[in-house]
């Protein structure tokens, strides 16, 4: 098409040399600028117009921080798997010069507080300088993360490191997968395993050392642990405690920890530039592609790394930026484009560490998770929307939504420092600063603050910790949420009238499962149709097993429409399951029927799981042999607050507040609409939507759940009201002192 683009073509057939390889990249990129619309490029503040408009991220610049002007060829190659290579790594990192240092405090002080700089090899290396140390000759070293993605990336570059097969000396273990052995001495595992080692020996007799990782991001079980292992520490006196942060809360954990030491790794950051937008975006996921085209084609080699909120936003992102990509053609350099977030099989995992070939750049996509506990290498540009999903607890629908909101202020810091690790680099706000300045909070709310407390209460409860007012929690949840956390138990009837466990509370606690799909899996058992439930329960935990390419969507739907039950979601699921089954669990068969293999690879292990878990505790798996009226009164046993009833004007109304919902266009009952449904979860888009819908018979509500719905006296009805009056017992959200109320009624 145009006629210097072929020219040099030609010149690179003949073999040019490396630097007018880069001159030629300098010129396409040129050139592909001029073939973009005018109106992508976008107007950034300038950061060396006035000091107050730019807030450069302070440098703690060690003498071997390079020269600026000779950084770019030392990109470390990070995918070397020879021993040497990693030796060398290993002795490059901060933390290799305060190894004795970090030893002797550790010995001295049971409990430490490590501060660092996100890559300064707290996570990596601490571990193994315990093992050396000798600290395994008693019990393990576990390490705690926030992600199950961090815990298994990092057991695997700490098996390479160590010379060990994943899985032995090095392991990890999160929910559903548990890849150690009796030889592992370093254990990787999310906080969330570790909560339920210890609702099994409250000792966590096994370890002799415990690294409570990230613990700035305050996750739920993370906070959990820090009570829990404050008390253990006081009857385990040969227990030691070290809990890492990335930088500002180090004062208060060690206020909390009884006013424990902190130990301080100092960085070795490069100057990172901030740009602000001038004014607010309207759409920031158009808004970050096209800033990532406009560094991708202006700015020097250095790879992107861009923060959004959620797989399917970064699935669209990708797709996008493929199709610009292409139009482009050969007059731009190449883009190597590479999703990141926890749903994500290990292979891709694997390539975002790996750097981009020479004449490329790589662009990374990332959630939330690339904000600390993943460290990549090479990044040297950020594009920041200033957005994150979150889990929040809304307390009138009494359960969590994920909600896209705005981030802190330190995120946004960290995030920024993340191009500063390899060079100097850049850091592109989507926000303006004043947004920055006066509308972001400091610091994240705790996740304890914000969600649904039922499965740490289950939890709590089952460690035989009763008095949860009184537990010693960092930032104690708002005590709203600990009733009606208890509310929900009780209504479940995990718990009795006097807040104490029952048997079916213990049985539930056992399940590494929120409170709800356990409940529905016990009822299963009962009612003989186990077999059924543990595959739904297992569909229902991955990520969406649906394919629709935005290309392809008809016909995706098309197939989609075949698995399809009159009676639901949950049933289609399960049917999806059982074709996939009679298929012997084949590829191709998914990838004919728009399936994604992935997800049901997953749901097969999660499944094998649930039933080691059954097996474990003796509980017979029977089918219900077609019979799948026992499977949907299953599923209303544990998800009867979720019950609504069809509006007759439009939507569907719940039953608990008269709140106006919708059926999800993708589900199986969108066109059925029958009258009482219950859903598994509600999304918020246009309008408030159930997903994974499944129809119920009124009647069972009460017989599922005494404590929460009462049968209204049939003698004053009309028979057709008798055959399906049923009210909610009490309006929790309206009463003061629900619960009270229900003791009392109960
Ligand atoms: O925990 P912290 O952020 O202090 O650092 P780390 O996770 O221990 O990482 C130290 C170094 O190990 C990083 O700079 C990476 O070069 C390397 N690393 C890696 O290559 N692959 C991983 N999965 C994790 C770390
Ligand atoms: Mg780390």
């Amino acid at each position: 098409r145009n006629p210097d683009g072929s020219l040099a073509r030609s010149a690179m057939n003949q073999g040019i040399m490396a630097k007018e390889r880069r001159e030629e990249r300098e010129f396409q990129q040129k050139e592909a600028l001029q073939s973009m619309p005018r109106d992508i490029m976008k107007a950034w503040e300038d950061p060396t117009a006035a000091p107050e408009s730019r807030t450069l991220i302070s440098a703690l610049k060690t003498s071997s921080a390079p020269d600026s002007s000779d950084w770019r060829s030392k990109r470390p190659i990070n995918s070397s798997r020879n021993s040497a290579m990693i030796k060398e790594q290993r002795e490059h990192l901060p933390i290799y010069q305060l190894k004795n240092d970090l030893l002797g405090a550790i010995s001295q002080h049971r409990v430490l507080i490590v501060i660092g700089e996100t890559g300064s090899g707290k996570t990596t290396q601490i571990t193994q300088y315990l093992v050396e140390k000798g600290y395994t000759q008693k019990g393990k070293i576990g390490c705690t993360q926030p992600r199950r993605m961090a815990a298994m990336s990092v057991a695997k570059r700490v098996a390479e490191e160590y010379g060990c097969k994943l899985g032995t000396q090095v392991g990890y273990s999160i929910r559903f997968e548990d890849c150690t052995s009796p030889e592992t001495i370093i254990k990787y595992m999310t906080d969330g395993t570790l909560l339920r080692e210890a609702l099994v020996d409250r000792n966590l007799s096994a370890y002799s050392v415990i690294m409570l990782d990230e613990a700035h991001e305050r996750n739920i079980n993370t906070d959990v642990l820090f009570g829990i292992l404050k008390s253990t520490l006081e009857r385990r006196k040969d227990l030691r405690l070290i809990v890492t942060s990335a930088t500002l809360e180090a004062e208060k954990f060690s206020a909390y920890f009884n006013d424990c030491p902190i130990f301080t790794i100092a960085g070795r950051n490069f100057p990172v530039e901030i740009y602000y937008t001038q004014e607010p975006e309207h759409d920031y996921l158009e808004a970050s592609l096209d800033t990532v085209m406009q560094i991708h084609l202006t700015e020097p080699p250095g790879d992107v790394l861009l923060f959004l909120t959620g797989q399917e936003e970064i699935d669209t992102a990708c797709q996008i930026l493929h199709e610009r990509m292409s139009q482009l053609g050969n007059s731009a350099p190449p883009l190597i484009i590479l999703p990141v977030y926890s749903a994500q099989p290990t292979e891709i995992q694997g390539r975002i560490f790996e750097p981009a070939p020479e004449g490329s750049r790589k662009c990374v996509i990332a959630t939330n998770i690339a904000e600390a506990s993943l460290t990549i290498d090479g990044i040297y540009y950020v594009v920041d929307p200033g957005f994150a999903k979150i889990k929040a607890f809304n307390p009138k629908l009494g359960m969590d939504t994920l909600i896209v909101s705005p981030i802190s202020q330190s995120s946004a810091k960290q995030r920024a420092g993340r191009a500063g690790r390899t060079g100097p680099g850049k850091c592109f706000r989507l926000y303006t600063e004043s947004a920055f300045k006066n509308e972001m909070l400091p610091s994240t709310v705790p996740e304890i603050q914000r969600t649904n407390l039922a499965m740490t209460v289950l939890t709590l409860k089952a460690m035989g910790i009763n008095d949860l007012f009184h537990f010693d929690f960092m930032d104690p949840p708002p005590v709203q949420t600990l009733v009606s956390a208890m509310e929900t138990l009780y209504a479940l009837g995990a718990l009795d009238d006097e807040g104490l466990l029952t048997r079916l509370g213990r049985r539930m606690a056992e399940f590494p499962l929120e409170p709800q799909p356990a409940k529905m899996l016990l009822t299963a058992v009962d009612l003989g149709c186990a077999d059924e439930v543990i595959t739904i329960v297992a569909m229902l935990s991955v990520p969406n097993v649906f394919y629709r390419p935005r290309d392809k969507q008809a016909i995706a739907d098309q197939k989609r429409a075949k698995f399809h039950q009159p009676e639901g979601d949950h049933l289609t699921l399960l049917t999806v399951y059982e074709s996939w089954k009679s298929h012997k669990f084949s590829n191709p068969w998914c990838f004919e029927n728009f399936i994604q293999a992935r997800a049901m690879k997953r749901a097969q292990d999660i499944r094998n799981q649930l039933l080691g878990i059954m097996e474990r505790y003796n509980l017979p798996v029977q089918s219900a042999k077609s019979d799948y009226s026992k499977v949907r009164k299953a599923i209303a046993s544990g998800f009867f607050s979720h019950a609504a009833r069809k509006d007759p004007k439009e939507g569907y109304r719940t039953l608990i507040d008269n709140h106006q919902i919708y059926i999800h266009p993708s589900s199986s009952l969108f066109n059925r609409a029958p009258e009482w449904v219950v859903y598994h979860e509600l999304v918020l888009t246009t309008k408030e939507y159930m997903r994974e819908v499944c129809s119920i018979d009124p009647k069972w509500l009460a017989d599922v759940a005494p404590h929460f719905f009462k049968k209204v006296d049939p003698s004053a009805l009309t028979s057709r009201k008798r055959e399906e009056k049923i009210d909610p017992l009490f309006n929790r959200y309206e009463e003061k002192n629900a619960w009270r109320l229900t003791r009392r009624k109960g």
